[in-house]
């Protein structure tokens, strides 16, 4: 199977298949992802949160995000790699944008880039992609911008909020995005996002209509239990399967069970 493109992105989009999407952070949840056929892996700025326990995702660097997606490219056969662009990688300046997007694509093997914001970051996208490099847009819930949302709220509520975000969907779209995250809002406004667009939405906590989901992994197997969104569905426990495991060797260590004549040489 070869690698997921934007190309593909855009037949399923046509053909009305749900594009699918996950986070991973390093080589071995890559490997796994990738190997259960999921579309594309975005690194994001969250392993702020579910990797270096940060509060939020702001301290996160440029390097530490080269860090993780260069693990995660090698491990990447099929999965197209999307780095995220952390706080301050993009907003001062197109200058500093085009120069970080471009490392994720010539550092750390990434094929495309993402990175929050609307009409604000309209001329960021379009030099990125006049420099080919794929960028897939981010609104509604933009957790760099926690300090002037307030907290981690849903958007497009209001009627103007939503009339705004329509906008910017639109906006993000003309500047040359290859397609966009919608991120906890209300699934009739992503609905008609969706339906405007002409490139695919990735709803989280957007609601059934959008082109394709994405969630974080450590939610999705049950990792991180510090900050459970209302829009997660937690397919497994793993960090109570971990849990049972490091006490059962724990335990036999302490027992002198293990190691056994089975676990040491003659
Ligand atoms: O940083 C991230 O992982 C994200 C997704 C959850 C959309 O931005």
């Amino acid at each position: 199977m070869p690698k997921t493109t934007i190309q593909d992105f855009f037949k399923k989009k046509a053909a009305r298949q749900k594009i699918t999407m996950l986070t991973a952070y390093d080589y071995t949840f890559a490997q796994i992802v990738d190997e259960a056929g999921i579309d594309a892996i975005l690194v994001g700025d969250s392993l702020g949160m579910v990797v270096q326990g940060l509060e939020n995702t702001l301290p996160v660097t440029m390097d530490e995000m080269i860090y993780h997606t260069k693990m995660v490219s090698r491990a990447s056969k099929n999965a197209m790699v999307i780095g995220d662009m952390p706080f301050m990688s993009y907003q001062a300046s197109i200058e500093d944008a085009v120069r970080n997007a471009g490392r994720f694509i010539k550092e750390a093997g990434a094929s495309a880039i993402k990175l929050e914001g609307g009409a604000e970051v309209a001329e960021h996208i379009k030099a990125m992609t006049k420099s080919d490099i794929p960028v897939m847009a981010h609104i509604g819930l933009t957790p760099q911008s926690i300090h002037r949302m307030g907290g981690y709220k849903v958007q497009g509520k209001t009627e103007e909020a939503a009339k705004q975000l329509i906008e910017e969907a639109h906006i993000v779209e003309d500047a040359g995005a290859f397609s966009l995250i919608l991120e906890a809002i209300p699934m009739e406004l992503a609905r008609r996002i969706t339906e405007e667009l002409s490139i695919p939405t990735i709803g989280i906590g957007a609601g059934t209509h959008c082109d394709g989901q994405v969630l974080v992994i450590h939610d999705v197997i049950g990792l991180f239990e510090r900050f459970v969104p209302k829009f997660v569905k937690r397919y497994a426990n793993l960090k109570e399967e971990a849990l049972k495991a490091i006490e059962a060797y724990k335990e036999e260590v302490e027992k002198g069970i293990f190691p056994s004549e089975e676990q040491s040489f003659k």
